[in-house]
C-alpha cells in the first residue's frame, strides 16, 4: 500500500471522478498529427504510453480551435468537424485503462509561430515570436467564442471526458486578460470587467453548447510576472467569478513568453514554484484546484494535498520522462522513476524551435509508436560496456532488460562520467539525478558493474564478450593559442576544476562561452571571473529557458563576458584580444581555465584491435556531444544488439 493516500485519493471533477490526483497537464508536442491537424498513431500512442503508467487524468495539448490561433505547426486541430474521426479512435484507446482524458482547447494569439497572427490590440508578444499581430474586430471576437464552443463540442463527439480552456502563459485569452496585451478601448479592453469579457463569452458558448453536465475546467496564470501584466489580486478575482460561472475546476500557472519567471522552468528555480499562487486561488473557491510547476517527486506532490494548497496536482515534464511515473509512485517505487533534470532542451527547446518535442533523458517520447514489441533479444549475448557514463549505464540498462548478459567496466571509481562533474556547478545538482537513476536500475537488474578496473588484454580475454561497447566518454582539448603554454598563470581545464585537482586563484580566466564555460563561471562567481567567447553565441547547446536563469545569477555575479573573442597573445598574467571590434588587454590574473572544445576517448580501443569482437563506439567516444545524445544512442545499441 502507498504511503501517498493523498495523492492517490479519487478526485470530482464536476460529473466525473478521477482515481488519483495526478494531472499530466497538457503540452504541446508538436508530432502526433497530419498535414490537416488530424491525430496518427504516433500521438495515440504517447498517451497511450501514458494511460497505461496510471495517471489520474491527462491533457492533449494545443488543440487549435481556430486557424489563426495555431500555436505551432503540428498540433491537433479542431476547427472542422473532420477532426473527429481521428481523436475518437484516440479516446478509444485510451478507454481501457481509466485515466480521465481531456482536450486542451487554445489560441495562441500573438505567440502564434505563423504569420496570421490575431490579438486583441497590435502589439507584439514580448520574445520568443516575432511579428505584430492583427488586432481582431468585435465579429471576429465573437466568431473566436463561437470557434470556442464549436471546438468543445467536437471534442466532446469524439469521446474526450473534459475539456480545458488555456487562459494562460500569455496565449490570446491571457492577452485579453492581461493590461500590457490589451489596450482595446471598447467592451473587451479597459476595465477589468471588460478584459474578461472573451473568457467569460466563450466559456458560456462552451457550456451552452455542451451542457452543463460536462467538465469544463479553465486554466489561468496566478501572475504573468511582466511588467503591466495579469496579477494575482486579478487572479483571485477571476477565480471567484468562474466559480460562479460554472467552471468544472481551476488550473493556476504562471509566466508568458519574455516574463521575469518563465512557465517552464529549469533546473535553477525551486521545486514547487508556482504552488504559492493556486494555494491562494484555492482559498478563494469551493472547486478543485490545480496547481503545477516543477513538482517533481512524488512526496512533494501528495504533501501539496495533504496540506490544502491544491485539490490536484499537475505534472508535464515528469510525464514525458517517465510515462510510468504514477504507477511507481504507487507501488513505492521512487528509486525507478526515471527523473525529469529541468534541463528544458528536448522538451519545450525544440517545440519552440518548431521541431517535434523530446526529451534528454527519455529517447522513447514521440516513438513510442515505433517500439511495440523490440522488448527481448533473439538471442542472449555476452556483452562489454567500457565506461560508466550516461551512455554506457543507458546501453546496459537496455541490454540487461532486453535478455543479455552485460557487464560494465569502468577505470574510475565512480559512475556518472561528465555529467558527475556536470552536476557540480549551483543549481545543477538535479543532472546527477539522472546518472543516480541508471546506476539503481542496474543494481536492480543485477548488471556486473565493475569500479576501479585497468583494462587489459588479457582481462578482455578471460570475459571473452561477443559485443564491446565503447563509452568511454570525452575530455577537453588544449587549443593552440599563441602564448598559452608560456604564460605565468596556472593553466588548467574545466574538468580540472570541477574535479578539485587545480587551485584556481582569485582572478580567473575562463577560455569558452559554451555550456561548460558559463556553469564553471558560476561555480567561481565568489571569484573575479571573466569568460573569452571565441564564439559569437553563448550556451547555444543549452535551452533558452535554462541559459536565460544562468545568465541571470551570471549578471548578478558581475561575471565579465566577451564573445567574438580573437584571442592575439597570451600574457604572463593575462591576455591580449579584439572583442565586438575593440582590442582589450587584461592582466593581473591568476589562472587561466579552459573549456571549449572536447575530444574523444578511444584509448582502450587499442585492447581490442586484433580481436573480431564487435566493437560500438557511443556516446562522447564516438562525437563529445549532449546528454541528449550520449542516452539515446546507448539505448538504440543497448535495442539494436
Ligand atoms: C513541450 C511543452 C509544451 C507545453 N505546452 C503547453 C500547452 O500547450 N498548454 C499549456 O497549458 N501548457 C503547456 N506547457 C506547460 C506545461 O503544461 C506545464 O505547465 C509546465 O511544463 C510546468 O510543469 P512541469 O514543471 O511539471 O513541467 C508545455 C510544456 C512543455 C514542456
Ligand atoms: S527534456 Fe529535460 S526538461 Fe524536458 S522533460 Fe526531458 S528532462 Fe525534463
Amino acid at each position: 500500500m502507498t504511503p501517498l493516500r493523498h495523492l492517490f485519493s479519487p478526485v470530482r471533477i464536476g460529473t466525473m471522478t478521477a482515481k488519483n490526483r495526478m494531472l499530466m497537464s497538457a503540452m504541446s508536442i508538436n508530432f502526433g498529427v497530419d498535414a490537416k491537424g488530424h491525430v496518427t498513431e504516433q500521438l495515440i500512442e504517447y498517451f497511450v504510453a501514458r494511460a497505461k503508467g496510471g495517471v489520474g487524468s491527462m491533457l492533449v495539448g494545443g488543440g487549435a480551435v481556430h486557424p489563426t490561433g495555431l500555436e505551432l505547426p503540428d498540433l491537433p486541430t479542431l476547427w472542422d468537424d473532420d477532426c473527429i474521426g481521428a481523436l475518437e479512435k484516440m479516446t478509444k484507446a485510451i478507454r481501457p485503462f481509466g485515466t480521465k482524458f481531456g482536450m486542451q482547447l487554445m489560441h495562441g494569439g500573438r505567440q502564434s509561430y505563423h504569420d496570421n497572427k490575431v490579438a486583441p490590440s497590435p502589439l507584439p508578444a514580448a520574445a520568443v515570436v516575432k511579428g505584430v499581430p492583427k488586432e481582431l474586430t468585435i465579429d471576429e471576437i465573437h466568431e473566436l467564442a463561437e470557434a470556442f464552443g464549436d471546438s468543445a463540442k467536437r471534442c466532446q463527439a469524439a469521446g474526450f471526458d473534459f475539456v480545458e480552456i488555456h487562459g494562460a502563459h500569455g496565449y490570446l485569452i491571457n492577452q485579453f486578460l492581461a493590461k500590457n496585451s490589451n489596450q482595446r478601448n471598447d467592451d473587451y479592453g479597459g476595465s477589468f470587467e471588460n478584459r474578461i469579457r472573451f473568457l467569460i463569452e466563450l466559456f458560456r458558448n462552451i457550456k451552452r453548447k455542451m451542457g452543463s453536465d460536462f467538465p469544463v475546467g479553465i486554466r489561468i496564470n496566478g501572475s504573468d510576472y511582466i511588467q503591466d501584466g495579469w496579477t494575482l489580486e486579478e487572479a483571485l478575482q477571476l477565480a471567484v467569478i468562474l466559480e460562479q460561472e460554472g467552471a468544472d475546476y481551476l488550473h493556476v500557472s504562471a509566466g508568458v513568453y519574455g516574463s521575469s519567471e518563465l512557465t517552464i522552468p529549469s533546473m535553477y528555480t525551486q521545486q514547487g514554484c508556482f504552488v504559492h499562487l493556486a494555494h491562494a486561488v484555492k482559498k478563494q473557491v469551493s472547486v478543485p484546484v490545480v496547481a503545477v510547476g516543477r513538482i517533481k517527486s512524488p512526496e512533494m506532490a501528495d504533501r501539496i494535498i495533504g496540506e490544502k494548497k491544491a485539490d490536484i496536482v499537475a505534472l508535464g515534464r515528469s510525464f514525458l520522462a517517465d510515462p510510468d511515473y504514477p504507477r511507481k509512485a504507487e507501488s513505492g517505487d521512487l528509486a525507478r522513476i526515471r527523473p525529469c533534470i529541468a534541463c528544458c532542451l528536448g522538451c519545450i527547446h525544440n517545440v519552440l524551435a518548431l521541431e517535434p518535442g523530446s526529451c534528454v533523458v527519455n529517447p522513447d517520447v514521440g516513438r513510442e509508436y515505433l517500439l511495440k514489441g523490440t522488448d527481448r533479444a533473439d538471442e542472449s549475448k555476452k556483452i562489454l560496456v567500457i565506461g560508466a557514463g550516461p551512455a554506457g549505464l543507458a546501453a546496459a540498462r537496455m541490454a540487461t532488460i532486453r535478455g543479455h548478459e552485460v557487464m560494465v567496466c569502468e577505470e574510475r571509481g565512480h559512475v556518472g562520467g561528465l555529467a558527475r562533474l556536470a552536476a557540480i556547478p549551483p543549481g545543477r545538482s538535479e543532472i546527477m539525478e539522472i546518472v543516480e537513476y541508471f546506476k539503481n536500475e542496474l543494481d536492480r537488474l543485477r548488471v556486473d558493474l565493475r569500479l576501479n578496473v585497468a583494462l587489459t588484454p588479457s582481462f578482455i580475454q578471460s570475459v571473452n564478450p561477443d559485443h564491446i561497447i565503447l563509452a568511454t566518454g570525452s575530455l577537453p582539448e588544449m587549443p593552440i593559442i599563441k602564448g598559452l603554454f608560456q604564460t605565468k598563470m596556472s593553466l588548467c581545464s574545466v574538468t580540472d576544476v570541477l574535479e578539485g585537482s587545480t587551485a584556481t586563484g582569485n582572478r580567473v580566466m575562463v577560455i569558452g562561452g559554451n555550456q561548460a564555460g558559463l556553469v564553471l563561471a558560476d561555480f567561481l562567481a565568489e571569484k573575479e571571473v571573466v569568460v573569452l567567447n571565441r564564439k559569437k553565441h553563448f550556451a547555444e547547446e543549452m535551452s533558452s529557458n535554462d541559459r536565460f536563469y544562468l545568465r541571470e545569477r551570471l549578471k548578478r555575479d558581475n561575471v565579465k563576458l566577451y564573445k567574438n573573442v580573437s584571442i592575439k597573445q597570451f600574457l604572463p598574467d593575462g591576455a591580449i584580444f579584439s572583442s565586438g571590434g575593440e582590442k582589450i588587454r587584461l592582466q593581473g590574473f591568476d589562472s587561466v581555465v579552459i573549456a571549449e572544445k572536447m575530444t574523444p576517448i578511444r584509448k582502450a580501443s587499442e585492447l581490442f584491435e586484433d580481436t573480431h569482437i564487435p566493437v560500438h563506439v557511443i556516446g562522447d567516444a564516438k562525437s563529445p556531444r549532449i546528454l541528449m545524445h550520449a542516452i539515446s544512442e546507448g539505448e538504440d545499441i543497448g535495442r539494436a544488439i
